[in-house]
């Protein structure tokens, strides 16, 4: 039997807490890929007492026996690449030996970073919120047919093809009103490609075919969120990567008869960080409430979370989009405690409610709420309490598709397992 390759993926604006899951079903793959995104995705594993946050690197790595490929549809920032390493194995953990790179997955250049923080500075008020890890002008490139690629490090004019494309930056820097430095970069930049060259540089589209004919599952591990795709996200503050489930066929070069599962990760609320339309933000204590119970703090930035109600003609949208299979419900213990808890079933606009998801998500579209009760204390050693089933069984009637992980906290073992009902819409 030919192996699949299921798809994790973040249904909203990301950090929804797709590393986490990624880690705990880890062990049941032989292969654990991320398709697309780069040093913009933190992704938190928490287990033993310590936590870990993965930028580029696969969260199936703390597993024994199971290969982690960064695939094509990767950018990889060699610095951000090689701290990681160096983390991950000051903590024990034999990175080498079970990661692969995919040589058609391209490099973030010192000006690929210096030229996001320039269109940031430009763009003032209007800003996108960029990461600025040079994802935007990186996917640019790569577009543009300028870019640089892992596989290019083992070529003999790698130096001077990087020289090229920086001349290149150099005369786009002229078009910016601001010219952030970059040149304190470079050596150490340098410096980690060196080092990139002693990894496994594989033809992932071919290893990983292998993989699937021998009959090993594949876990395709998505960064970003629905919300943030470059296509059906809120246009313009998304990212520059296809973050939904086809992104997974492009990042990793297999057919879409080869998806298995597609598990769709939500918050039972919702954050943001960065720019954007967020009809269900909290600008009250409930949401200050939410922000530090949740400990909404960007995992890569460090920057505070937008928080707010979870917003169900979002999710609905997400699951069409991605051809959800089922859904996985994080951080349900962040809402414990509250008398009643909210969800948005529509946005009002003009006197009429819609529950569809628009082509302009705006501010100004009202949402319309639904009260449910709030629940107790959660533990995963207990069944969850009936008013938090109630609330989960509100979400499948809305989305159509069963909530199958409940997670009620950020470690490892703070996850359930439902044995959801199909649920008919
Ligand atoms: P990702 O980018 O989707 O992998 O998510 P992040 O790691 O950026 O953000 C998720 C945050 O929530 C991390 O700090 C996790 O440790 C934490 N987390 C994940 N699941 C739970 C949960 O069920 N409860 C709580 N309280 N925290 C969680
Ligand atoms: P994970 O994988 C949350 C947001 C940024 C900004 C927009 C564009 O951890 O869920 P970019 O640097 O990609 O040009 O930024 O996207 N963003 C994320 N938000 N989680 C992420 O990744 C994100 N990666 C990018 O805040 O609004
Ligand atoms: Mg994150």
């Amino acid at each position: 039997m030919v192996g699949k390759v299921d798809v994790i993926l973040g249904a909203q604006w990301g950090d929804e807490g797709k590393g986490k899951v990624v880690d705990v079903v880890a062990p049941e793959y032989a292969v654990i890929a991320r398709f697309q995104g780069g040093p913009n995705a933190g992704h938190t594993l928490i287990f033993d007492g310590k936590k870990h946050v993965l930028h580029t690197i696969p969260s199936g790595v703390f597993r024994n026996n199971v290969w982690n490929l960064v695939g094509n549809g990767v950018v990889i920032d060699p610095v951000t690449f090689m701290q990681e390493v160096q983390h991950l194995e000051e903590v024990g953990v034999d990175v080498r030996s079970r990661l692969l790179i995919s040589r058609r997955a391209h490099l973030i250049l010192p000006t690929h970073r210096a030229l996001d923080a320039a269109s940031e500075a430009d763009k003032g008020a209007g800003k996108i919120g960029s990461t600025l890890k040079g994802i935007g002008p990186t996917y640019m490139d790569k577009t543009g047919r300028n870019g640089l690629r892992v596989g290019d490090l083992e070529q003999p004019d790698f130096h001077e093809r990087y020289r090229a494309l920086v001349a290149k930056h150099e005369r786009l820097f002229a078009i910016h009103d601001h010219q952030p430095e970059w040149r304190s970069r470079e050596q150490e930049w340098l410096k980690a490609v060196e080092a990139m060259r002693g990894f496994n540089l594989v033809d992932s589209e071919h290893w990983l075919h292998e993989q699937l004919n021998a009959g090993r599952s594949v876990m395709a591990e998505g960064a970003q969120g629905t919300l943030l795709d470059i296509d059906f996200g809120t246009y313009p503050f998304v990212t520059s990567s296809n973050t939904i489930s086809a992104g997974a066929c492009i990042g990793l070069g297999v057919g879409p008869s080869m998806i298995g599962k597609v598990i769709g990760i939500f918050k039972a609320y919702c954050t943001r960080v960065g720019s954007g339309p967020f009809p269900t933000e909290l600008h009250d204590d409930t949401g200050e409430a939410i922000r530090k119970a949740g400990n909404e703090f960007g995992s890569t930035t460090g920057r505070p979370r937008r928080c707010g109600w979870l917003d169900l003609p979002a999710l609905r949208y997400a699951v069409m989009i991605n051809g959800v299979t089922e859904l996985a419900m994080m951080k349900a213990d962040v809402l414990s405690g509250m008398d009643r808890v909210r969800v948005c079933t529509g946005y009002r606009s003009g006197g009429k409610i819609r529950e569809s998801f628009p082509f302009e998500l705006a501010n100004a579209l009202e949402p319309v709420y639904a009260d449910l009760k709030g629940w107790p204390t959660l533990d995963a050693a207990q069944p969850l309490p009936p008013e938090c089933e109630a609330y989960i069984a509100f979400i499948e009637q809305a989305v159509g598709v069963p909530v199958r992980i409940v997670s009620v906290g950020p470690d490892r073992t703070a996850t359930l397992v439902r044995d959801a009902a199909p649920v008919t819409r």
